[in-house]
């Protein structure tokens, strides 16, 4: 059982289709291995251990490049003349993880070579190569050329140091603090395999709730062992640095950036990492966010803290990442504009070396929010975009929803910033500013459950962040196509309905939890199951009843010119587009608008019938998600089947538990009749 669910989309299945077999074995007839590095190796293995496993067949891993019918490794330094010259400008096309695989002729024999600038390239390629084995695609006159788009492509791993992960619903964590440095459990190797095949190349192992502790020696030993199992698969390691650290761990009085003393204790700090870890990737900071402690404490700045930071680990090529997820219990006016307002103004302000962290949404992880108008908004600043991969409001790893068709919405937004066109992407991918420091972060799902991320379908997040991350334009179907293969089958027959059913999940959870703009009225604490009825927690904006200030004139949160005016903090084209109830996307009007029940929609029906009608279609949704998967058991292992079969049982129940629960609560405002076609909770 373990096996399956444990081996993520690197199953490496068995083909029994003879013709495809021999197709492949006609044209793979070993290794040729040219580098001897250790991720060149990683590369050597990977490819035999997984064609050896597909084929059924024994092939052999040889260093002198002869024969036929080869696949060639090696980075661009070691490939002979012959190949060198048969790849020719290809090298052009990529960056330092880019990679090449081309069919060559040389000296009328047939072979692939998989190459890059480096051997991280070679290893990056070696997985591309096996995803098309994996999907049975031709690997006849091959020519592929792909390289990353951003630089930073991270996991923000939420794990405590008591092994609890923060919003992680898929065990404890998975580093074992307390048997490291020495007891390396084969589940980080696992780990860094599995990252390193969608091109992960990062990893903040601790909470942005940060434990000062994590920076003693006793902890930093431990980091060090894990940094040296991930090195060679690309990977960095980062940590969180809690800003109050020089108090709490350094016995000094202040954590005041401008203090000499604090300044040098933090250099002090990254010249111990990086002396253990020369290749530390730098710090995440949340810094005067929901309590933590941050320069403002001592009169300063989001600027003067991390510039601070910044000066430590420049000289050894480290980065800061700080975080702009911030809103003040002393502003309770609009929490969605906060951010905004404090951070536009420190543009251009911050060192080299900084990369401002901006959530996807200006709240929090909605199932949707319109992008976060930070983007294009400082121009001058690099900015990396926050996902949200564990399903803190979109019911945990109990509910199937496929998140890259989420991401993939925020990426393509136009932010109209500078010109039309301009989309959260561009942003993020540095190629609007020129940018070189760039990232995409995705705070993880991962934990010690047998199946890592503990909803099968949840590894698909996982995986299409991954993805993503290296290529922001790519398509969410495509995505869905891919895992699905990699992971289950490759029949036809399996793989249509089923990504169908992924692709509509992201809106079937809208359409349940949040439709029409609603956000953030999820039960409280846990942010499991609806709660808009809360209206008694200490901050006013963390109550449900401050987003969707339901009364009987209407719903929805007011954020137009005649409201708190939010919209101004977009780009004149967007902010006119969302300002005006009228072409304001449906799918956040009540985000941007107080709107009267009985305002009619463009389906014709009133705004109250229309809620009812998208709570029912979210419910119907999951039926029909049921009724596709119910279909797929002679695809499918009998465990994984039997497990997404029950998930989803608990998703149409609790689907109907929001429909029901949102509705009967509403219904007291809008005092109306629940439309025809829409079933009565009671
Ligand atoms: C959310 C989440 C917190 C987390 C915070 C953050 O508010 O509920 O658990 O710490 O985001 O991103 O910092």
């Amino acid at each position: 059982f373990a096996q399956k669910d444990y081996k993520l989309w690197l199953q490496y299945e068995k083909k029994t289709d003879s013709p495809i077999i021999s197709d492949y074995l006609s044209n793979i007839k070993g290794i040729i291995a040219l580098e001897n590095t250790a991720t060149s190796k990683i590369a050597q293995n990977e490819l035999q251990i997984a064609l050896n496993a597909m084929l059924g067949s024994q092939f052999q891993v040889t260093v002198k490049p002869e024969g036929n019918h080869k696949i060639i490794l090696g980075s661009k330094l070691v490939l002979t003349p012959e190949i060198q010259k048969a790849i020719g400008s290809d090298f052009e096309r990529i960056n330092e993880e880019g990679y090449i695989i081309k069919s060559v002729s040389i000296k009328n024999n047939k072979h692939i070579v998989i190459t890059g600038k480096k051997d991280i390239g070679v290893l990056y390629g070696v997985y591309s190569f096996l995803r098309l084995v994996q999907m049975n695609k031709s690997i006849k006159n091959l020519h592929l050329i792909d390289a990353p788009k951003t630089n930073i492509r991270i996991l923000n791993h939420w794990d405590n140091l008591d092994r609890t992960v923060e919003r992680g619903y898929a065990g404890f964590s998975l580093w074992n603090w307390q048997k490291l440095p020495d007891f390396i459990d084969p589940r980080y190797i696992d780990y860094a395999r599995a990252n390193a095949s969608i091109g992960i190349n990062g990893t903040v192992l601790t909470n942005v709730n940060a434990n000062a502790l994590i920076l003693t020696p006793q902890y930093l030993e431990k980091v060090e062992a894990l940094a040296n199992v991930f090195r060679p698969y690309g990977i960095k390691v980062y940590l969180t640095a809690r800003f109050s650290a020089p108090i709490e761990i350094g016995g000094l009085k202040t954590a005041d950036p401008k203090d000499l003393d604090v300044m040098n204790w933090w250099k002090n700090k990254a010249k111990e990492i990086y002396k253990r870890i020369p290749d530390f990737g730098g710090f995440l900071v949340k810094a005067n966010s929901e309590g933590q402690p941050g320069p403002q404490n001592y009169g300063r700045d989001h600027v003067d803290g991390a510039n601070m930071l910044a000066d430590a680990v420049a000289p050894f090529g480290g980065v800061i990442m700080w975080r702009a997820f911030v809103y003040s219990e002393h502003d309770a006016n609009d929490r969605a504009k906060q951010a905004y307002a404090e951070f536009v103004p420190y543009d251009g302000k911050f060192r080299d070396n900084v990369i401002v962290q901006v959530k996807n949404g200006a709240i929090d992880f909605q199932p949707r929010e319109p992008f976060h108008p930070i983007f294009g908004a400082m121009p001058k600043t690099p900015l990396m975009i926050e996902f949200q991969i564990t399903q803190e409001y979109l019911g945990f790893s109990t509910h199937l929803v496929f998140l890259p068709k989420l991401f993939q919405e925020v990426l393509e937004s136009d932010t109209f910033q500078k010109e039309k066109g301009t989309t959260v992407a561009k942003i993020i991918d540095g190629s609007l500013s020129n940018s070189k420091l760039t990232g995409i972060a995705g705070v993880s799902n991962i934990g010690n459950d047998v199946n890592w991320t503990g909803h099968p379908f949840a590894q698909a997040n996982w995986y299409g962040f991954g993805r993503q991350a290296w290529n922001p334009d790519l398509d969410a179907e495509v995505i869905a196509d891919e895992w699905l293969r990699c992971t289950f089958s490759n029949d036809e027959k399996f793989i249509k309905p089923v990504a169908a059913m992924m692709i509509k999940s992201r809106e079937a959870v809208v359409n349940y939890m949040t439709p029409l703009g609603l956000h953030h009225i999820m039960d409280t604490g846990h942010h499991y199951g609806p709660g808009p009825w809360v209206s008694d927690l200490s901050r006013p904006e963390w109550n449900p009843v401050y987003y969707h200030k339901a009364d009987k004139n209407g719903i929805g949160f007011d954020r137009s010119k005649t409201g708190t005016n939010a919209t101004a903090q977009y780009a004149p084209e967007v902010e006119k587009l969302f300002d005006n109830l009228e072409t304001c996307p449906e799918n956040y009007l009540l985000w941007f608008h107080h709107v009267s029940w009985d305002y009619k929609l463009k389906n014709g029906q009133t705004l109250w019938n229309s809620l009812a009608f998208k709570y029912q279609e979210g419910v119907d949704q999951v039926k029909e998600m049921q009724d596709t998967w119910n279909k797929t058991g002679k695809y499918v292992d009998k465990e994984r089947f039997k497990e997404v079969q029950m998930l989803l049982d608990i998703q149409y129940k609790e689907a109907k538990w929001w429909r029901d629960a949102c509705l009967l609560y509403f219904q007291q405002y809008s005092g109306k009749e629940l439309p025809v076609g829409v079933e009565n909770a009671s």
